[in-house]
């Protein structure tokens, strides 16, 4: 039986949150909120506990977890060295949405790492997350509470659509309010190197610490580029209907989306277009999801990942999804379109 911990991020029962880390130290999984997606917990320098998220999610063994922690005391004991930019960018950004990669030290765990020489860190701002990583005493390993393959949970409820009966306690709170996963930069390249865009931009990296640089598997879809982030190689946040993505000048997006809709409706299938604001009422679809404002990148973050489970329950058979550029808070939201739709994009012109 999985426990559900109901907690108020307004007033914290440090009751219920002392019972979670109780659950922590003796091994268990715990999902927790975040203010990027829920996470799924457990001991990160205990191997036997690691392995448990491992199984509950069905995700693959050579895709390593974040270590997550609440102090810099913690982070001088999971890594070999704090190169200055990594100084830079936790005075500038931590807590929150960024995760940095460093070397690691003797005392993390193979598992957390699959065996690479590098951990990924970060401390996130969600008050319950801090407090229990703080009353567990430990660095938390948590990847996205979800089962692999699905949009990460942005809800309580998408975590217990996915893994109640899976885990030991999952604590319910708030939606995540940034919605998509940190930006992952890794700091152990001469050029710092985003290896997953999120929240925190290149172009405000950039502003930090002066030189940085996109990892190429973000921008082309290529196999010869060796995926440097095992996570990248991976099909992810996938809805249940196949989804493609229409980019372009506005208006002739509109009109492709329309026609699209048109040809698959008569082929009998269900079809669902993934809008805007400022275009859900031109579309004519059985289904119109609108993922937030375009003018407001922040409200798309916020609403992408619930928008995409939504297409599920509406036995919806193709989604078609409006494209997003690659500047700004944009290209997070468009890499993990992209990804939903296995990168199948159709540029109209
Ligand atoms: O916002 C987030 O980061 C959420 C919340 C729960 O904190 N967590 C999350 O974890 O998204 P996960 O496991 O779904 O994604 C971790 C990503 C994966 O793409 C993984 O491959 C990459 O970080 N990663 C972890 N350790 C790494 C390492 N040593 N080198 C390169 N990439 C690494
Ligand atoms: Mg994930």
């Amino acid at each position: 039986m999985t426990k559900v911990f109901n907690i108020s991020s307004e007033n914290l029962n440090m009751e219920l949150i002392r019972q979670a880390a109780d659950i922590i130290n003796n091994k268990g999984t715990v999902a927790m909120p975040t203010e990027t997606v829920y996470g799924l917990g457990a001991d990160g320098l205990n191997e036997e506990a690691v392995k448990k998220i491992y199984i509950a999610k069905g995700r693959p063994s050579d895709n390593p977890l974040i270590l997550h922690i609440s102090n810099m005391n913690m982070l001088e004991k999971l890594v070999e060295e704090i190169p200055e930019t990594a100084k830079l960018l936790a005075k500038t950004f931590w807590p929150g949405p960024l995760t940095m990669i460093f070397k690691k030290s003797s005392i993390v765990p193979r598992i957390i790492t699959a065996g690479l020489e590098t951990v990924a860190i970060r401390m996130p701002s969600n008050k319950i997350a801090r407090c229990l990583i703080e009353e567990a005493n430990t660095p938390i390993a948590a990847p996205s509470a979800n089962i692999s393959g699905k949009p990460s949970p942005t809800k309580a409820k998408h975590v217990i659509e996915d893994l109640d009966g899976r885990i030991d306690a999952i604590i319910t709170s708030d939606d995540s309010t940034i919605g998509l996963e940190s930006t992952v930069i890794d700091l152990t390249e001469p050029i710092p190197n985003i290896l997953r865009p999120g929240a925190i931009t290149f172009e405000a990296i950039k502003e930090v610490i002066g030189q940085v640089q996109i990892d190429q598997a973000i921008l082309h879809q290529t196999t010869r580029i060796k995926a440097k982030s095992p996570g990248m190689k991976y099909k992810h946040y996938a809805p249940k209907a196949p989804m493609k993505i229409i980019k372009g000048d506005r208006v002739k997006v509109v009109k492709a989306i329309n026609e699209l809709t048109q040809e698959y409706q008569k082929q009998g299938k269900k079809v669902g277009v993934l809008a805007t604001e400022e275009t859900k009422k031109e579309y004519k679809a059985d289904k119109v999801i609108t993922m937030g404002q375009r003018s407001k990148p922040d409200t798309i973050m916020a609403k992408l990942f619930d928008s995409l489970r939504a297409f599920d329950e509406e036995d919806i058979q193709i989604i078609l999804s409006e494209g997003f550029s690659n500047q700004g808070k944009e290209l997070a939201i468009s890499n993990r379109l992209n990804k939903a739709a296995g990168f199948d994009i159709i540029e109209v012109e």
